[in-house]
């Protein structure tokens, strides 16, 4: 199946533009070994013989989270690939893992778009500024943050899933997850009125989507409500027009005053 990717469906794929080493398909044949699951799809033609159209495994990582990958045959594309993702998403959750992360090309817009579908949040931009990692939930839409972490927890709702502070928040030892926001198709809970997963378990909540437009506004008003011991602060963009009682964060804020303002706000480690 590999050979009959084009280059750039390899690179998507591997980030490199030919089909990879033996060893690291032994690799993906062997996740089971380590705790992994990896499932095929196979087209059996009408005189009897079957073809491989699709796999998709995962590869447990240190957070307590798994790694995905994912491949459909070009000819198979247009449903497999939600289906393949779907059936790897319930095996994982049977087996206690609650979020399954990817690393994808920026530009890879199938890809997004199906982690998309399934209430992605973004983990991380900084490595490699092409590539994205992107987590999704097994149990829900919304993830939950990764089991481990070392430093305070901030959540920031910025549309499209980008945030200008991310790098140096990381930097300063802040665990970052940027959600898309209510703007983006999936369902947001909080706007739901149920206490969003991300929200609840954050030291602080970083709100850049407008106060400006009815869903900034039911978001933070929902913040309020759903997650009360939680800190907020609004970042405005340069049109706003609305200014808050909350903390708030001005747009053209630096990384050392966004790092200054993260310091003050997250709320205190709980007692031991
Ligand atoms: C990524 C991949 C697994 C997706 O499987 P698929 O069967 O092609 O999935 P779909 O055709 O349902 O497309 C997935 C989503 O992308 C959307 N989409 C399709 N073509 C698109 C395009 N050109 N631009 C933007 N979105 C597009 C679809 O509408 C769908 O979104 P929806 O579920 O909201 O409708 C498959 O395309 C593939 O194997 N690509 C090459 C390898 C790769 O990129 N692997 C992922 C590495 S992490």
């Amino acid at each position: 199946m590999y050979t009959s990717l084009t280059n750039d469906d390899l690179y998507r794929r591997f980030f490199q533009a030919h089909v990879p080493p033996a060893s690291t398909i032994e690799r993906i044949l062997s996740t089971a070994e380590r705790d992994g699951v990896g499932l095929v799809a196979v087209l059996e033609e009408r005189d009897g013989s079957v073809r491989l159209v699709g796999e998709t495994s995962y590869e447990m990582v240190p957070d307590g989270g798994a790694e995905i990958g994912i491949t459909v045959a070009p000819g198979s594309r247009g449903w497999l690939g939600p289906y393949l993702l779907d059936a790897l998403v319930e095996a994982a959750g049977v087996r206690g893992i609650t979020n399954l992360q990817a690393d994808v090309l920026v530009e890879n817009r199938r890809m997004l778009a199906l982690m998309r579908a399934r209430g992605y949040a973004t983990m991380d931009h900084s490595e490699r500024p092409s590539i994205v990692r992107v987590v999704i939930g097994t149990e829900r839409r919304t993830p939950p943050w990764p089991g481990t972490h070392h430093g305070a927890r901030v959540l920031v709702e910025a549309p499209g899933g980008r945030w200008h502070g991310e790098s140096a928040a990381r930097a300063a030892g802040f665990e970052v997850l940027v959600c898309p926001g209510p703007l983006a198709h999936t369902r947001c809970p909080a706007l739901a009125g149920e206490p969003c997963p991300l929200a609840s378990a954050a030291d602080l909540v970083v709100d850049a989507v407008s106060p400006d437009t009815p869903a900034g506004r039911a978001l933070l008003d929902a913040h309020g409500r759903l997650h009360p011991g939680v800190p907020v602060c609004v970042e405005f963009p340069p049109s706003a027009t609305t200014t808050g009682s909350q903390p708030a964060l001005g747009p053209h804020a630096d990384d050392t005053a966004v790092v200054a303002l993260l310091q003050r706000l997250t709320r205190p480690p709980a007692p031991a």
